[in-house]
C-alpha cells in the first residue's frame, strides 16, 4: 500500500510517500518521498508560532513541497490532464478558505499525471487548528483530483507509531514488529504531557496528563525568561549540556537561602511524590521566574546552571511518574515521542534508568526512543499511523480538524 501523507499540525509543513507492506503485527515501511520545511525561521522573529501565519505559510507551500515529495519518489510526471468542471469548481470550494493555494493547486493537477499512490492520511490533530485545516482542505481536494481515499490520522498516534519504529537492514526503511503489549507511551510536546497505555493494539486509554503547561511549553517559556531564541528546547538544552561537560567546580555564592543563587540554584520538582500519574509544570517555569527576579543579573554560567537544573527537574519528574506508570500497567514496553523526547538528558535518563531498574513485581520492559529525524514533526510519522488505520478501512471523504483530537476519548 502506497501512502501519501501530509502534516501541518504545527510550524512544519510536510509530506511523505511511504510504501507499507505487512499486518499490524509485522509492518514495513519503505519511505520512498520525504519532504519538509520547517517555518521555525519566521516564528522565530516572533517569538513563537502565530497560527494564522502558520497556516499562511502552509497553504504557500503544500504545492512546493508535494511536488519535492512526488519526486523523490519518481511519481511526478508531466501529463495534461482533463478535468471535469464539477469537479474543478468542488475543488475551488473546498479551497476558498486558503487563499492563493486554489490558483497553484489546479495548475498542479491539470498538468501532472495521477500518482501511483492507495491512500491520503492526513494529520486532522491535535494542533493548532487553523494550520491543520489548510493540511485537511488539501488532502480533500487531492482525493477529489485523484479519486483517492483519505484517513484522518491523530498526531499523537503518528509520534508513537514513530517511536515503534526501528531502522530495518535494508534500504532506508523502517519496521514495527515485535511490539510486546501493553505500550505505555510518554508522549511530550509544546502542547502535551501525557502518559497514555495502549493495551491493544490502537486502543487507548490515559493514565497521567499534565494539570497545566505542557513539559514543551514549560522549555519555551523558561527559554524566553533567559532571553533565548524560540523553540526554546534545543536552546535550554545546549546550554545544560554545557554546564554538564564544564569541569571547572562552581563556587557557591554564600548564601543561607536555599535556591537564592542562580550558579546553585534548586528548583522544585512539582507533584513528585504525590500518588497519581498526573504532572504539573506551572509552578517549576514560576519557580525560575521568581529566582531570575532575585537576580536579575544573569551570567552566562548562571544561565547554564538553571539551564542544568530546569533540565534536571523535568526529567526527574517525568521519570519518576512513567517508573509509577510502568507500575499501574504493567507495560512491557515503553516509548517516549512527541518534540520534547529529542532532549538528550531525557533520552539519557530514560536509557538508564530503564537498563538499570529493578522491580520484581513488574515485568522487564522494553525502551523504543524515536529515531533522531522522527522525533519532531514530520509527515512520516503520518504515514505510518495511517497505515493502519487504512488497514481497518477507516476512510473518509470529509475529515474534521480538531485543534483537541484526543488520544484516549
Ligand atoms: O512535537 P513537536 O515538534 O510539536 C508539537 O506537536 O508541539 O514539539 C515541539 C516542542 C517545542 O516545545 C520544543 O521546544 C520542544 O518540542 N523540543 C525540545 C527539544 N527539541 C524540541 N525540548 C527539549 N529538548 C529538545 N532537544
Ligand atoms: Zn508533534
Amino acid at each position: 500500500m502506497k501512502i501519501l501523507a501530509i502534516e501541518t499540525s504545527c510550524d512544519e509543513t510536510a509530506i511523505a510517500i511511504v510504501e507499507a507492506t505487512g499486518d499490524e503485527a509485522n509492518a514495513e515501511f519503505a519511505v520512498l518521498g520525504n519532504a519538509l520545511l520547517s517555518q521555525i525561521d519566521l516564528h522565530r522573529e516572533y517569538g513563537g508560532v502565530y497560527p494564522m501565519l502558520a497556516k499562511r505559510e502552509h497553504a504557500k507551500n503544500l504545492v512546493p513541497i508535494l511536488e519535492a515529495a512526488l519526486e523523490e519518489a519518481e511519481l511526478l510526471h508531466e501529463d495534461m490532464q482533463a478535468m471535469r468542471e464539477e469537479t474543478r469548481d468542488k475543488i475551488a470550494e473546498i479551497l476558498s478558505r486558503e487563499p492563493g493555494l486554489t490558483e497553484a493547486f489546479l495548475d498542479f493537477v491539470s498538468e501532472s499525471e495521477r500518482p501511483d499512490i492507495d491512500v491520503i492520511a492526513v494529520t486532522a490533530g491535535p494542533g493548532l487548528e487553523p494550520a491543520l485545516w489548510v493540511g485537511v482542505n488539501f488532502a480533500r481536494a487531492l482525493a477529489l483530483a485523484w479519486e483517492k481515499p483519505i484517513v484522518a490520522v491523530n498526531h499523537m498516534e503518528g509520534h508513537i507509531m514513530a517511536a515503534l519504529a526501528r531502522e530495518s537492514s535494508s534500504r532506508s526503511n523502517l519496521e514495527v514488529k515485535d511490539v510486546a503489549l501493553p505500550v505505555l507511551a510518554l508522549l511530550i510536546s509544546g502542547g502535551h504531557t501525557e502518559l497514555v497505555v495502549m493495551k491493544s493494539w490502537l486502543e487507548y486509554e490515559l493514565v497521567g496528563a499534565t494539570r497545566d503547561d505542557a513539559v514543551g511549553e514549560a522549555f519555551d517559556k523558561v527559554a524566553r525568561m533567559l532571553s533565548l531564541p524560540y523553540p526554546g528546547g534545543p536552546e535550554i538544552s545546549r546550554l545544560a549540556e554545557i554546564a554538564r561537560s564544564s569541569v571547572s567546580k562552581v563556587e557557591p555564592y554564600s548564601s543561607n537561602e536555599e535556591g537564592s543563587t542562580l550558579l546553585t540554584p534548586t528548583l522544585p520538582r512539582p507533584m513528585l511524590n504525590d500518588a497519581t500519574c498526573d504532572f504539573s509544570f506551572a509552578g517549576l517555569k514560576t519557580a525560575v521566574l521568581y529566582l531570575l527576579k532575585k537576580n536579575p543579573e544573569v551570567t552566562e554560567r548562571e544561565k547554564h546552571e538553571l539551564a542544568r537544573e530546569f533540565e534536571d527537574a523535568v526529567a526527574e519528574v517525568l521519570w519518576k511518574k512513567t517508573e509509577r506508570a510502568l507500575e499501574a500497567t504493567g507495560a512491557e514496553t515503553l516509548v517516549i515521542g512527541g518534540g520534547v523526547s529529542a532532549n538528550t538528558h531525557i533520552r539519557r535518563i530514560f536509557k538508564h534508568s530503564v537498563a538499570t531498574r529493578v522491580d520484581t513485581r513488574c515485568p522487564p520492559v522494553e525502551l523504543r526512543i524515536p529515531p533522531a529525524a522522527l522525533t519532531t514533526d514530520n509527515a512520516i510519522m503520518i504515514a505510518l499511523a495511517g497505515f493502519y488505520r487504512a488497514l481497518r478501512e477507516e476512510f473518509t471523504h470529509t475529515p474534521v480538524a480538531s485543534g483537541r483530537r484526543s488520544l484516549t476519548e
